[in-house]
């Protein structure tokens, strides 16, 4: 299979295009910056949020062909760099109109990569695909996902664009740890947990549904290859674990997982920021076959060990 990758030097993008050419598919990614982890991915430089990017991909793919599926990762990817800039929703809102219109105008369907932050503030034991309400949206990253989501649901009314929208959450591990471009909680925790430093826990009772990078992988595999084969249609479905840790519980794991003792800071919660997210999973279950395998302290686990063997060695930088 051909599998267009936009957003391929993030952490999601870099997971993904490595899995696809471990399978044996053929990959070609889009991104702004070169990746820093690894030569292996065939990509090139665009910037999605230019009025001519849609021109510019068809261009850029003329000898390698029209893709059998876009995976759109590319994003402004975090909720609090949006609450400091919030006029880079809208980027996001152009990158995902204009990766449409490559899909509609080349004729090839599309993953499109949401956030439980569609959600909103809303206290729920289980989050379902319904429960997406616009009036709760708390940030403009939140708005930017919406906004995206309901461009793509447009694209497969007026156009019958093929469509799966991932709700994902907290993804966690490999390719996550380049902290000075974006803070992450997890590596974030790890690295001051080694260095010694206190842990600053914005509302230690937030309750939120970790997702570890193969499991959220593995859906987005199962979610390519039915959208390829047209098992699975203009769908919106959750990825995650389907399990709620308090932030609280997160630094017990890794504290206990590395073994060493730290202050915990226990500081209010940001106001943009949900408490409470469980992932209902049946629709990813019975549409997909998606069963997460990676349980919250074994993810930690694979975590720090990656992280252990990735800063012994230099990684690329771009
Ligand atoms: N990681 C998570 O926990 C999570 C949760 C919910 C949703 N998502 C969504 O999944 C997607 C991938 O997330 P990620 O964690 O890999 O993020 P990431 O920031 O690591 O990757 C996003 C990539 O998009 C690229 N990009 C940004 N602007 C661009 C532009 N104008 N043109 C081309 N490329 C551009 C960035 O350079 C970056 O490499 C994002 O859309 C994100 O919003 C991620």
């Amino acid at each position: 299979m051909r599998i267009l990758i936009t957003g391929v030097s993030g952490q999601i993008g870099t997971n993904l295009a490595l899995r696809c050419l471990a399978e044996g598919h053929e990959v070609y990614g889009i991104d702004l910056r070169a990746n820093s982890w690894t030569t292996l991915i065939r990509q090139s430089h665009c910037d999605l949020t230019h009025p001519c990017a849609s021109t510019t991909l068809a261009q850029l793919l003329t000898s390698w062909g029209t893709p059998d599926i876009v995976v759109h990762l590319a994003a402004h990817a975090k909720v609090h760099q949006l609450v400091l800039e919030a006029h880079k929703a809208l980027e996001n809102i152009a990158m995902t109109q204009h990766i449409l219109e490559y899909c509609r105008i080349q004729n090839v369907p599309i993953i499109f990569s949401s956030s439980r932050e569609v959600y909103g503030n809303v206290y729920r034991p289980e989050t379902s695909e319904k429960d997406a309400d616009f009036t709760q949206i708390t940030s403009a990253y939140a708005a930017s996902k919406l906004s995206g989501e309901a461009l793509v649901y447009s694209y497969a009314r007026c156009y019958e664009l093929p469509y799966i929208v991932f709700r994902l959450s907290n993804v966690y591990g490999r390719f996550d740890n380049d902290l000075k471009r974006m803070e992450r909680v997890i590596p974030l925790f790890i690295q001051n947990i080694q260095h010694d430093k206190s842990l600053k826990v914005f509302g230690s009772n937030k309750v939120l549904d970790f997702t570890y990078i193969d499991d959220c992988i593995d859906g987005i595999m199962l979610g390519i290859d039915c959208l390829v084969t047209g098992r699975v249609r203009n769908e919106t479905i959750n990825l995650a674990r389907s399990e709620g840790h308090t932030l609280n519980q997160l630094c017990l794991h890794l504290t206990k997982t590395l073994n060493i003792e730290v202050e915990i800071e226990d500081l209010p919660m940001q106001t943009v920021a949900v408490y409470h997210y469980v992932a209902n999973l049946k629709r990813a279950r019975e549409l997909l076959g998606f069963a997460p395998k990676v349980s919250l302290p074994e993810g930690l686990h694979k975590a720090i060990i990656w992280s252990h063997e990735h800063l012994g060695k230099n990684h690329i930088r771009s």
